[in-house]
């Protein structure tokens, strides 16, 4: 009992020094990366994997390396050079940050989690890690990796509840250690362990380095017990379907005619469901018969 309270310092020393060891070596993460880089890469990782994100990435931050030059461009740019990262609608958000930045900050990323935060498209988890990683703050960082880490291993359950409850934030913050710049190590090293270790499906516990004080291990790795989860589909879906409504306008030139998005779906009610609704986000606007980006 007695070595009690140095538990979690272990810990922290453990992982700290696994990172420093494996960490894999991303544009976002490099000490040269400005607010807006990691704001950028924040938003482009949502739900994205890391190799797809790369690319878009350096194009993006090479044409617009300021949130004022964003802001200074129409938002179908943005949608069009969102390519294939899916999601589009977080093109338009990131461009109206980048206004709303630009017009409340003089252009400067805030470093605020409260002003992040109220800024468009920017979630808990987003406001929280650019705070962390682009300003060195001390917070809890509750992506979907660092979720699941804590479940296996301070909880011994598979897997996190199906959204960030009370008790998961209570005990991200107790872990968080007290001074600033191992806490962001300790962050982003408990995302990385969930990353390349401790994966949803095939775990790599036996190259864990924190194995031996696995919850989840010592109970024997009981299986996922709560509701089940929503698988995301794909095929047939409206998302594939606006995915390709999508593709036509943004890698025409200028406008297309109506009638071509009918080449890239030929189930007629899905197609003028999924066109509605790219016109109700503000993904595609309409001139006659003729479409375009925003
Ligand atoms: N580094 C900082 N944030 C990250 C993220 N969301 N995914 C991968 N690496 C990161």
């Amino acid at each position: 009992m007695e070595d009690r309270p140095r538990e979690p310092d272990a810990l922290v020393d453990t992982l700290v020094r696994w990172y420093d060891g494996h960490a894999r070596d991303l544009p976002w993460r490099a000490s040269s990366a400005s607010p807006w880089a990691v704001l950028v890469s924040e938003l482009m990782l949502q739900q994205t994997p890391v190799a797809r994100v790369l690319p878009v990435y350096a194009a993006w931050l090479d044409r617009w390396p300021t949130p004022a030059s964003l802001a200074a461009e129409a938002p179908g740019e943005a949608v069009r050079a969102w390519g294939r990262l899916g999601y589009p609608r977080r093109a338009l958000r990131l461009h109206a940050a980048s206004v709303a930045i630009t017009e409340r900050y003089g252009g400067r990323v805030p470093s605020d989690v409260a002003e992040l935060r109220a800024l468009p498209g920017v979630g808990d988890y987003t406001a929280a890690a650019v705070a962390v990683f682009a300003f060195g703050r001390r917070h809890a960082v509750l992506d979907t990796n660092v979720r699941r880490v804590l479940a296996r291993l301070v909880r011994g359950e598979e897997l996190p509840p199906a959204s960030v409850t009370r008790a998961e934030r209570d005990l991200a913050e107790r872990l968080l250690p007290p001074d600033e710049p191992t806490a962001v190590t300790w962050s982003i090293a408990l995302m990385e362990l969930g990353a390349l270790r401790c994966r949803a499906s095939a775990p790599r516990c036996d190259d864990c380095p924190v194995r031996d004080r696995c919850a989840w291990r010592a109970a024997g790795y009981p299986a996922y017990a709560g509701p089940p989860r929503r698988v995301q589909q794909w095929a047939g879906t409206d998302r594939q379907c606006r995915g390709r409504l999508l593709a036509i306008v943004r890698e025409a030139e200028g406008s297309v005619p109506l009638e071509r998005l009918a080449q890239a779906w030929t189930e007629e009610e899905q197609r003028e469901r999924c066109l509605r609704s790219l016109l109700d986000d503000g993904l595609l606007v309409t001139s006659g018969d003729r479409v375009a980006l925003p």
